[in-house]
């Protein structure tokens, strides 16, 4: 039975996915209302600039006054899609305050201050959803805190930046350099005036502790979260990767220790064989690869990014928060039950490849494999090639067995201070196999 009495929802921002949120609720009133039981009424818009045109709102709607907005007290959910820390955490919560749920797309909010914000919700007895805060449109939370709940997620590797996939691909496919591929992005839309967040992986380390903290019922923060960009990646690292028969992408890797005792979660290039199907993510899309006890390996992918997409994921927590204010429930809130602690990167255990200029003289190979042994690192393969400059020096090409982060440290600090080694050119973890 359908009620007649309207939902009502405020929406806080009115930019690239707030417009199509308010689109998408104008034009499938109908199904929306038919899929909740009731219908959905768009009951104002806090918006920065007043005067700005936004075709298909109702200019009545229209306020800069978000806090009077959520306090109105007849709003049933708040869909906030202003990003920032604040004033976002306020309005959040005093949305709870005022009996409103609330649906978001704030992924640096949630990294920092998840635990506080369901903790809120919690409270007053209200949802909190936010599955566009990670890559988009694809279904991510939701799977991983529903689907998959009552299986044992092990790890969860993703290309969750659409921006840096997007340099990394055109790097990889054409064998321009780093600045040659953002110019690129940048020139094309897909990279922003000031592409910190995304080549420094901050954006990726957000969804990253969001996406931990759900698989492993555990609190993961965005300080936890071990971060590299990838700005130092470069043509000659891609040339190494095809010699093994990988690519190089910015990957999100959230894994469960061995011993299952704690987890860790990181963000950094790395190698990946071509084989594995993250590498043939291509262009701004994301991608995110699920490793759990019964279920075995489960790909999600589609686009991370983008007016429409986002909105596709606000308006499915729409959807789902209005079923709950009907049937007079909530949904699922925090797990955080297993409290696993988050481990640093010294304890993390995977591949190295390792590329070193060194003296091409008798004694220097044996000189380099002395060190990693002595730091407990097992050399898996070893290429040398002399170097188009003459000099008597080669560059020496290390891939290692599966070893400690640490121990990985600790072998490149011994190996600067040879005399025969005159530079370590790069190290980059090697990853999905
Ligand atoms: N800037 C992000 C990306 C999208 O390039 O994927 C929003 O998280």
């Amino acid at each position: 039975m359908m009620r007649t009495r309207p939902l009502k929802v405020a929406l806080l921002g009115c930019g690239v996915v707030g417009s199509e949120v308010a689109r998408i609720m104008t034009t499938h009133a109908d199904d929306l209302a038919a899929r909740i039981g009731a219908p959905v009424e768009l009951a104002g818009v806090a918006v920065r600039r007043p005067d700005r045109v936004r075709e298909g709102i109702d200019p009545s709607l229209v306020t800069t006054d978000a806090t009077a907005l959520v306090k109105r007290g007849d709003i049933d959910v708040v869909v906030e899609v202003i990003g920032g820390i604040e004033p976002a955490r306020s309005l959040i919560t005093t949305a709870f305050e005022h009996g409103a749920s609330v649906v978001s797309a704030n992924k640096a909010l949630l990294a920092q201050d998840g635990a506080a914000l369901h903790a809120a919700a919690e409270e007053h007895d209200k949802d909190l959803y936010y599955e566009a805060a990670v890559a988009g449109a694809i279904p991510l939370i939701r799977p991983l805190r529903e689907s998959l709940a009552g299986d044992k997620v092990n790890r969860v590797l993703g290309i969750v930046n659409g921006t840096t996939n997007f340099i990394l691909d055109k790097m990889d496919s054409t064998g321009a350099g780093y600045q040659e591929a953002l110019d690129e992005a940048t020139a094309l839309g897909y990279a922003e005036a000031d592409p910190t967040a995304d080549v420094e992986g901050f954006d990726a380390a957000a969804k990253a502790a969001i996406l931990a903290g759900i698989a492993f019922h555990s609190r993961v923060r965005l300080d936890d979260v071990y971060r590299e960009g990838m700005t130092e990646v470069t043509a000659a690292d891609f040339a190494s990767a095809k010699n093994m028969g990988c690519t190089i992408k910015l990957l999100a890797i959230c894994e469960r220790a061995q011993d299952g005792g704690s987890v860790t979660a990181r963000v950094h290039p790395a190698m990946i064989p071509l084989s594995h199907p993250l590498a043939s993510v291509r262009g701004a899309y994301n991608a995110v690869f699920v490793e759990s006890d019964a279920s075995g390996q489960l790909m999600f992918y589609g686009p991370g990014a983008g007016g429409a997409p986002t909105a596709s994921a606000v308006l499915g927590d729409l959807v789902a928060v209005c079923r709950n204010r009907l049937s007079g429930a909530t949904g699922p809130g925090e797990s955080a039950y297993a409290a696993l602690p988050v481990s640093g990167m010294g304890d993390v255990v995977t591949r190295y490849h390792i590329s070193l200029d060194v003296a091409d003289k008798p004694g220097v190979l044996a000189q380099v494999a002395t060190v990693f042994a002595e730091h407990g690192v097992s050399i898996d393969t070893v290429r040398q090639q002399g170097r188009p400059e003459g000099d008597g020096d080669a560059s020496l090409v290390v891939v290692t067995h599966r070893a400690s982060d640490a121990s990985l440290t600790g072998t490149v600090e011994a190996l600067r201070k040879l005399d025969t080694v005159r530079g370590v050119a790069s190290i980059m973890r090697v990853e999905g196999e």
